[in-house]
């Protein structure tokens, strides 16, 4: 009896172990022939898309001030042989020149009343050089460069991060803050309110499209928030982009937003797209906002739709909070397909190309 207890035991057990590698050997099967079936197909959809019309060279880039930042962008692009690298800078470089709210030395302070820069460059290769809280230094998306093509760094900051600037010939500019930012700064000061203004970036106040004109000031005539986002198409098939911001105005003293973070503000992969944004920096760190873009673009996803997805997941985490802030993201993908989308309506971008000359496009949103 106890015998056939034991028999009948091992046979229970024999058979499971059976079941088990069969179900094992079942599983594996199914995976290898899925392996084997997604490798030919894999070669077969790249062979086809590989067939698909490039729409090159390309540069696109956040809010209207884009427009005029585009242009400079396209002088580079348009010459045989330029680098989208190149233009990116030339770009980024442009903006960084002028007194505008949310870039460069000319740009809102942080709440000590110093102005503090981030910037990020990448290109084709996944070289990539980025620097934050960077003060008194007119270019930080040069220096950003610098740093990718002649340290072995990535990234550098503050004190750091200037020093090697000037090290490297960057020279030391004032401390003094623009006219506009010093009339801002001292209106700020009257209340000394942190309350990040949705699309402030965009400077025209919305002429010539549906939705109503977002506010880009507060009622007491208080800029506020944000960022130049561009990326490119050469006509080798290299795509670059580029990110420059003097970041929330009146921020904590030390705060770096998104956009010199690779894979927050801007990321760039070639096999791809490039994909950049604008908005509240914290909320795009919190999920890698534009390596997630680029991510649903592998996943055969169009640039709008996959810049939609990473929005949809920024505002998921917190819809109610997510009514008070702004994010952007824009995509740029290898063949040259682009869109953007946005959790607020009035995010608008600019796209220059062979037959657009400069064109903006406004963005749909979650809300
Ligand atoms: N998006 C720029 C920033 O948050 O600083």
């Amino acid at each position: 009896m106890m015998y056939l207890s034991t028999m009948i035991q091992n046979i229970f057990i024999a058979c499971n172990f059976r079941l088990i590698k069969n179900n094992y050997m079942h599983s594996r099967r199914i995976f290898l022939r899925k392996s084997a079936l997604s490798l030919p197909g894999f070669y077969i959809l790249n062979s086809k898309s590989q067939r698909k019309k490039v729409k090159k060279p390309i540069v696109i880039s956040t809010w209207d001030s884009g427009l005029p930042v585009n242009k400079v962008a396209w002088e580079v692009l348009k010459q045989t042989n330029s680098q989208a690298l190149d233009a990116v800078e030339a770009g980024a470089r442009s903006i960084e020149d002028k007194i505008d709210c949310c870039v460069g030395l000319g740009g809102n302070p942080d709440r000590d009343g110093k102005v503090t820069l981030d910037a990020c460059i990448m290109d084709h290769q996944f070289n990539c050089g980025s620097v934050a809280f960077l003060e008194r230094i007119k270019h930080p998306i040069s220096v950003a460069r610098k740093i990718m093509e002649d340290s072995p760094h990535v990234m550098l900051v503050g004190e750091g991060a200037q020093q090697f600037a000037v090290e490297n010939g960057f020279k030391l500019a004032s401390d003094k803050l623009s006219e506009s930012a010093e009339k801002t700064y001292k209106e700020w000061l009257k209340k000394s309110e942190y309350k990040p203004i949705i699309n402030i970036e965009r400077s025209h106040g919305g002429a010539g499209f549906s939705s109503t004109p977002p506010p880009f000031k507060l009622s007491n005539g208080v800029f506020n928030h944000d960022t130049m986002g561009l990326i490119a198409l050469d006509q080798q098939k290299r795509l670059a982009g580029a990110c420059t911001t003097s970041g929330m105005a009146f921020k904590m003293r030390g705060r770096v937003g998104d956009s010199p973070i690779i894979g927050s503000g801007l990321y760039v992969d070639n096999e791809v797209g490039a994909v950049t944004g604008s908005g509240q920096g914290e909320e795009v760190i919190r999920i890698s906002g534009a390596h997630a873009v680029v991510e649903f673009m592998r996943q055969g996803k169009s640039p709008a739709k996959a810049c939609k997805l990473a929005i949809e997941r920024i505002v998921e985490i917190n819809p109610q909070k997510a009514k008070n802030f702004q994010v952007g993201f824009i995509a740029l993908s290898k063949y040259g397909e682009f869109g953007g989308y946005a959790v607020q309506p009035g995010f608008v971008y600019a796209v220059t190309h062979n037959t657009e000359p400069g064109r903006l496009f406004e963005s749909k949103s979650y809300f």
